[in-house]
């Protein structure tokens, strides 16, 4: 009986995004009308599928609002004191929840200097701020001009006329009446009339709003263990959801622990990571509430488990069989492609797989808003980039709690550096709308009839020549 080698060959075939593409189908409306709506978790709305992921080198306070802000979410990391983490959360939730652009004039500064700021940004007019943030009114362009012309050191205090200010909550009405070009600019501020920020026809504009709570506060969730408990708690009274940041989630002990510490939990839960129908039909059978799946192992690009332990569930085929255990036992659980997801088509494939949303490390490294310092290597710039189980992440963890112990005594991430790429707006924006296309493509208007129409063909990554790639994708 070739038992073992039976074994061997009825291997599964585990594909992952370079096996695969999407089949064309009739595109049933335009791109730009394809609706990316989602579901990050039970009862988190998303206005993009994309999440940050809870690394120390992308996820802290500043990448959380950006994704917020263009209508993702991010995962704040945990590889901190909780102290630290509970303030990265806070950043998020205090942080004006729209968009905004601090275009301003002291009171007592001298026309000609805000004459000469006008001209530059083209404004007609702008709001006049006190040293206690408090704003005082608006001055005009042409009435500086004018009433300055013969002592421009004049402060603009002087010409301020009054004019309507927005507390944030009422900013949908501020965006109106600039939209109707009844207002060039209008001055928004906190319920203590604090200045946040100026609305310009641009922000007015802004096609991608943010997502927000019941309390009109950005959106944000935050990485735990579930062997933290004392974090998990803490947490669970700022955030929206709570992330398991675990590297094989089914495992009898994570399971219980997670069952118990759910029961005192408000916020939605996200299990994770896992990559098998087994792992969910565990966890579902285990934890008395999961709110999303987090999916895949192995698959992130910093990550090495592969070679380290031969294990893998790539990212695509764990989200498809992730979605059958659910959709088997009459759920409706979002899941989270998490890993390997290196452009908009991955991220395609990956919701015909079934996934709500997907999670990007590696995408979102580069950017501003990343957590990690730009770094000039000749005359190129990057910025690191490490797994959260590489040797320096883990340093790091234990560094804050020396008296942690690693389940684990082997790293399983690789650290390195990623070319810079600039603002995460721009980065998010060109991949959405690479997704968009993807659905056209493929013959959806959103990602539950993608669910539906989606057809994969059997095909190995294609390869562009060499020599057409541009420098960075070298
Ligand atoms: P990408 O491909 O977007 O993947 O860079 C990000 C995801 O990778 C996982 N991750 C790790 N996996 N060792 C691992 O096996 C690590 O050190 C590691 N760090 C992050 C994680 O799921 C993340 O969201």
């Amino acid at each position: 009986m070739a038992r073992f080698l039976n074994k061997l060959l009825e291997a599964q075939r585990l594909l992952s995004f370079d096996d695969v593409y999407l089949v064309p189908r009739k595109a049933p409306t335009e791109p730009s009308n394809v609706d990316l709506t989602t579901r990050f978790s039970r009862s988190i709305q998303l206005r993009i599928p994309i999440a940050s992921a809870p690394m120390d080198t992308v996820s802290e306070a500043d990448m959380a609002i950006a994704m917020a802000m263009l209508g993702g979410i991010g995962v704040v990391h945990r590889n901190c004191s909780i102290d630290e983490q509970v303030e990265m959360v806070m950043k998020v939730k205090t942080a004006p929840p729209i968009p905004l652009t601090l275009f301003y004039a002291y009171i007592d500064e001298p026309c000609q200097r805000v004459i000469e700021y006008m001209k530059d940004q083209s404004l007609r007019e702008i709001p006049v701020v006190d040293y206690t943030h408090r704003v005082r009114g608006y001055v005009r362009y042409g009435d500086l001009v004018s009433e300055c012309r013969e002592d421009p050191t004049k402060p603009v205090e002087l010409f301020i006329k009054s004019g309507d200010i927005y507390t944030v909550d009422r900013a949908d009405k501020a965006r109106k009446i600039i939209v109707e070009g009844l207002r060039d600019v209008i001055a928004i501020v906190d319920h203590s009339g604090r200045y946040l920020g100026t609305m310009t026809v641009r922000e007015a504009l802004e096609e991608y709003q943010p997502v927000l709570d019941e309390d009109g506060r950005l959106r944000v969730a935050a990485a735990i263990s579930p062997f933290d408990r004392a974090r998990a708690l803490k947490l669970d009274r700022f955030v929206d959801a709570l992330v398991c940041d675990v590297a094989h989630f089914h495992n009898v002990n994570v399971l219980q622990a997670s069952r118990n510490l759910v029961k005192e939990l408000k916020s939605d839960f996200v299990a994770g990571n896992i990559g098998t129908y087994e792992a969910a039909v565990d966890c579902i059978a285990t934890i008395d509430r999961i709110d999303a799946f987090r999916v895949g192992i192995g698959g992130g690009s910093i990550c090495t488990t592969p070679d380290v332990g031969g294990v893998y569930a790539p990212t695509l085929w764990a989200v498809a069989a992730v979605r059958d255990a659910i959709e088997d036992h009459g759920l409706d659980i979002p899941v989270i492609a998490d890993g390997g997801i290196r452009t908009p088509g991955d991220a395609v494939k990956a919701l015909a797989a079934g996934a709500s949303s997907v999670m990007l490390g590696y995408v979102l490294a580069g950017t501003d808003e990343a957590s990690a310092p730009i770094i000039a290597v000749g005359e190129k710039l990057y910025k690191p980039y490490r797994g959260m189980a590489s040797r320096g992440a883990m340093a790091r963890r234990f560094s804050i709690d020396r008296y942690s112990r690693a389940s684990k005594r082997v790293a399983e991430g690789v650290e390195g550096l990623v070319p810079y790429k600039g603002s995460v707006k721009r980065v998010v924006r060109e991949f959405v709308e690479g997704i968009r296309a993807g659905l056209g493509y493929a013959g959806a208007r959103n990602i539950r009839e993608l669910w539906e129409v989606a057809r994969f063909g059997l095909c190995p990554r294609k390869r562009i020549p060499r020599e057409l790639l541009s420098i960075d994708q070298r």
